[in-house]
């Protein structure tokens, strides 16, 4: 249950999102489209760092992984071959005083007697099957034979190009596919800003292994997994692996975590570790007719390999790095007189804007004319931002608040006219110490580099 200074923390953090322009609703000026979100100029940077960050340490640092990019339509057979057509549902119960259509499970539990959570009325339906997923059709017939699905997942992409790609990349076993993409859910009740939303963004890698390796890869791709979390600024306190008991588990699951965050909103899911051993290819083989079997060179052996999905939620990963950069502190004002400063502690590596550049005034052209030459330097390694107006005080507050991690200004010593041993410093402002230090020009790019990497 949320306490109260939560509630008010999910609030503010809401409000700065929208404020500073990461997440507005989308739709707005017609009243919003529920479970839906457009990023702003910051939101976009912070989830293009994060899927980059995961395409990096997934794909490009490793010798066993390549990716793909699916397409969101696929042929409404791949539904009723994984299940999704028959199974993908939440159960949905129906409140007949106030209307709400709600889950089964946010039902409020008073002593063994369930009530809707809007009204706490009792009277229910009983639970019915609702399909998740989005229906459309495809061409100009809007007919049965013309129904497909917006993904629900990206993985089944995965499953149906195994083949293609083993054949492509001649990679040996164990190894994965990887895929970043939107999938669609139809949630009941969307909800906790863009935690539960209909539309969204997966990373899911496939780790394609021999059947008595799977625990094995299981485990590692776990600790590989709560590893990465730790290297985007959530701390490891802050997650917990989840052993999703076999009850729960999709009955093909041989072993399920959850890897959770302590959101202001309560302990959620931000991925999914499962080894869905090889009930995918086996599915579309069957209903394909198709080979997706392995050929093991050495053993001469045929078989369909099983397979360990990490499968994470980029707005739920979004919107943990804000949560958890949040904070509040003191700082001093232009009086010297402290006040309270809003700051955004997020790792470097995900910053929207890496580097802030100052003129110390906007009137003087030598200073305006060395700070533009510093971002021309620095904009083809980072995203910067050049800001001169107002005090220089209430300037690196605005960049504080949307998480600027470094911030330069040039002052007059770094045009030399108080000492010529300074002549082409400048100042390097830390946004979480907010201690200054003097760094030469010449140096500042590798420094920034080095920090943000
Ligand atoms: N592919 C697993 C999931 O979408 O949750």
């Amino acid at each position: 249950m949320s306490t109260p200074s939560d509630s008010q923390r999910m609030e503010k953090i809401v409000s700065l999102c929208k404020r500073r322009g990461f997440i507005f609703q989308s739709s707005e000026i017609y009243g919003g489209l529920n479970g839906c979100w457009d990023y702003g100029p910051l939101g976009v940077e912070l989830k293009r760092n994060l899927k980059n960050y995961w395409w990096r340490v997934m794909v490009h640092e490793r010798e066993d992984v390549v990716g793909m990019d699916g397409s969101i339509l696929m042929n409404r057979a791949v539904w009723k071959a994984s299940g999704h057509e028959d199974t993908f549902s939440d159960p949905m119960v129906d409140c007949r005083s106030c209307k709400a259509r709600l889950r089964a499970d946010q039902l409020v539990d008073k002593k063994g007697v369930k009530q809707c959570p809007n009204c706490g009325g009792k009277d229910l339906t009983e639970p019915r099957a609702f399909n998740l997923m989005f229906k459309t059709y495809v061409g100009a017939t809007e007919d049965e034979s013309s129904i497909t699905y917006l993904r629900p997942e990206t993985a089944q992409a995965i499953f149906l190009q195994f083949k293609n790609i083993l054949e492509v990349s001649r990679k040996k076993l164990p190894f994965g596919i990887a895929q970043i993409g939107k999938a669609f859910r139809n949630e009941i009740n969307p909800r906790n800003f863009t935690f539960r939303s209909r539309e969204f963004e997966q990373m899911e890698l496939e780790y394609f292994c021999r059947a008595e390796e799977g625990m094995k890869w299981l485990d590692y791709w776990l600790e590989e997994r709560l590893k990465f979390y730790e290297n985007v600024g959530i701390p490891r306190a802050k997650l917990h692996a989840r052993k999703v008991p076999d009850e729960e588990c999709a009955f093909y699951s041989k072993g399920t975590y959850d890897i959770e965050y302590d959101f202001p909103f309560g302990r959620q899911e931000l991925e999914g570790v499962a080894y869905r051993t090889d009930y995918d290819l086996s599915q579309h083989q069957k209903a394909s007719g198709k080979s997706l079997e392995y050929f093991d060179e050495e053993t001469k052996q045929k078989f369909i390999p099983h397979v360990v999905e990490p499968s994470a939620g980029v707005d739920r990963t979004v919107l943990a790095l804000i949560c958890e950069a949040y904070a509040e502190d003191e700082a001093p004002d232009e009086k010297g007189k402290m006040e309270t400063r809003t700051v955004l502690r997020f790792h470097p590596r995900m910053a929207p804007i890496k580097c802030a550049v100052f003129p110390l005034l906007k009137n003087k052209e030598q200073l305006v004319a060395k700070a533009k030459e510093i971002v021309d330097l620095l904009r083809p390694h980072m995203n910067v931002f050049y800001d001169e107006s107002g005090a220089i005080g209430r300037r690196y507050r605005r960049q504080d608040e949307i998480g600027t991690p470094f911030g330069v200004t040039i002052d007059f010593e770094t045009l030399g006219e108080k000492d010529r041993q300074l002549q082409d410093t400048v100042t390097l402002r830390d946004r979480d110490s907010m201690k200054q230090e003097r760094v030469k020009i010449l140096d500042l790019m590798q420094l920034l580099s080095q920090r943000i990497a």
